[in-house]
């Protein structure tokens, strides 16, 4: 999708459809006056009379328009403008995407980032259009056998009514905007394919094109035999079970000189979550193919930053995996040696990710890098801790917590810090081994990131449990790319 920044006076623009955001209570200035006087006040006297309803979302269009160059007008209602944040600004933007998606508009010109609130500078304010019209306008329909309805896409959205000084910050949040939505686009495809599809053979070979696609990303790919030698005892006893051979994909992101350390970022790569023999219970396990989006997300930031190209070093490592039941598989109670030489004792094989992150974690350590990260969809527990909204931020430094924060702020792609301090790994005692992979149930989120944080030793580290967020359930059931824009925002502001 293109989006074209519309210089010329908004009432002479040629457009099929100008989107106008009208407030409640609010009289009309700037461009939304000017293409109201070009077409006589019709737009004016709509909202007057309350035909056209200006709630946060409400959406009008006005076919038809006399005399104005614009063929008609979507008017988006934003409510009141007192009210009116940067989550309302996405809100009408996605209401307006899908308004011009159902009409089969395909070009368009929004004159929303021109009333963008005061919390939302330009940048973001063309950032968060671009993201949030592509995330509308997102389909997965590869598996179709017949094509859905026919409707034209939207091709084009132009941006108007900007102010010259912020021309050049406009300019940037498009191209970050756009980088983005190609990095949270992969990121949904690869949630959303299913897992005899998306395997982790599959995952290394998305690894793969976006190397082939963008000069500064290298791949490699470790098979088992190599992660035996490497002594991934944890990793490779969450893949025992499977027939479908696991991965070490690594992925290098150079943008700056060699000697500059990388942030290294983990995904989890559960390609399908079964519980192992610690067996999960039948409703919803299908959502359990989405147990690859820390994966998914890592590798679309991946993607974003071979658009953007900024001046900075990446790595990723994702390990991929199975965790399926068999005669084969890890046993409750089966001790295993992780590449870190601590020894873990398996209670529980549903508390899989931990075990494939840590020897991940320890692997990047080899790349010595200035922050550690990683982001899976970890617990349970952190989706009863904050539900569907903000993903579990847990740090063992303030500053990086505090930056994360601020990106996901930034980003709208909000997470919120838990604790992992010592007191919850009280529950990890075991009598047999270094510690276990699985401890009490109460706070589950910080019990597994204090698991995970005795592989970091003092290197910054966060974690990322994107569990409640990583998807939707029901209707709207599919993967949502969350924590792509949030490490990207992150990356592109070291
Ligand atoms: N992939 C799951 C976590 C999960 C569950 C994410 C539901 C999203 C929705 C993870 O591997 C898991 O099974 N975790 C267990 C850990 C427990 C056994 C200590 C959990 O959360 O129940
Ligand atoms: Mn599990
Ligand atoms: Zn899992």
């Amino acid at each position: 999708m293109d989006f074209p920044i519309k210089t010329g006076a908004p009432a002479r623009q040629k457009t099929a459809c100008a989107v106008v955001p009208v407030f409640t209570g609010k009289a009309f200035t700037g461009p939304v006056r000017d293409i109201d006087a070009a077409c006589g006040g019709l737009l004016r006297e709509l909202v007057r009379s309350g035909d056209a309803a200006t709630e946060l979302g409400r959406c009008m269009m006005v076919p038809r328009l006399p005399r104005a160059s614009a063929a008609r007008a979507l008017l988006v209602g934003c409510g009141k403008p007192g009210d009116f944040t940067a989550k309302r600004y996405k809100h009408a933007a996605a209401a307006a995407a899908q308004a011009l998606k159902l009409a089969g508009v395909t070009e368009a010109i929004s004159y929303l980032p021109a009333v963008a609130p005061r919390d939302l500078d330009p940048y973001h304010a063309a950032r968060l259009l671009v993201e949030t019209t592509t995330g509308v306008c997102y389909e997965f329909a590869e598996l179709k056998s017949k094509p859905g309805a026919k409707r034209k896409k939207l091709a084009r959205l132009g941006i108007g009514g900007i102010d010259k000084h912020s021309l050049d910050d406009i300019r940037t949040g498009i191209k970050h905007g756009r980088a983005i939505s190609v990095g949270t686009n992969l990121a949904k495809d690869l949630g959303n394919r299913p897992p005899n599809v998306c395997t982790p053979t599959h995952l290394a070979e998305a690894a793969r094109t976006i190397a082939k696609q963008y000069a500064k990303i290298k791949v490699e790919v470790l098979n088992e035999r190599e992660m035996k030698r490497l002594k991934m005892g944890a990793l490779l006893s969450v893949t025992q079970g499977a027939t479908e051979p696991a991965r070490l994909i690594v992925i290098h992101y150079q943008g700056a000189n060699a000697r500059q350390a990388p942030v290294a970022l983990c995904g989890k790569g559960v390609t399908f979550d079964t519980g192992g023999i610690s067996l999960k219970p039948p409703p919803k396990m299908d959502e359990m193919k989405f147990d690859m989006c820390g994966a998914a997300a890592v590798i679309g930031t991946m993607a974003a930053l071979g658009e953007v190209q900024p001046a900075i070093n990446v790595v990723a490592i994702v390990p991929a995996c199975e965790n399926m039941p068999s005669g084969e598989a890890t046993r409750p109670g089966d001790i295993v040696t992780t590449m870190s030489g601590q020894t873990v004792e398996i209670l529980n094989t549903d508390a899989e990710g931990r075990l494939i992150l840590c020897d991940a974690m320890t692997y990047a350590k080899r790349f010595k890098p200035r922050y550690l990260l990683d982001v899976a969809t970890l617990t349970g527990a952190c989706v009863v801790a904050v539900g569907n909204v903000y993903t579990g931020l847990f740090s063992n430094d303030d500053e990086l917590a505090d930056a994360l924060l601020a990106a996901g702020r930034r980003s709208l792609d909000f997470a919120w810090r838990l604790p992992a301090d010592e007191e919850y790994g009280e529950s990890l005692k075991s009598n047999f081994a270094d510690f276990a992979n699985a401890g009490s149930r109460e706070g589950g989120a910080s019990v597994a990131a204090n698991y995970l944080s005795r592989f970091v030793e003092d290197t910054p580290w966060a974690h990322l449990d994107i569990a409640g967020v990583a998807w939707k359930a029901n209707a709207d059931k599919g993967a949502t790319g969350r924590a792509v824009p949030l490490l990207t925002d992150f990356l592109l502001n070291l």
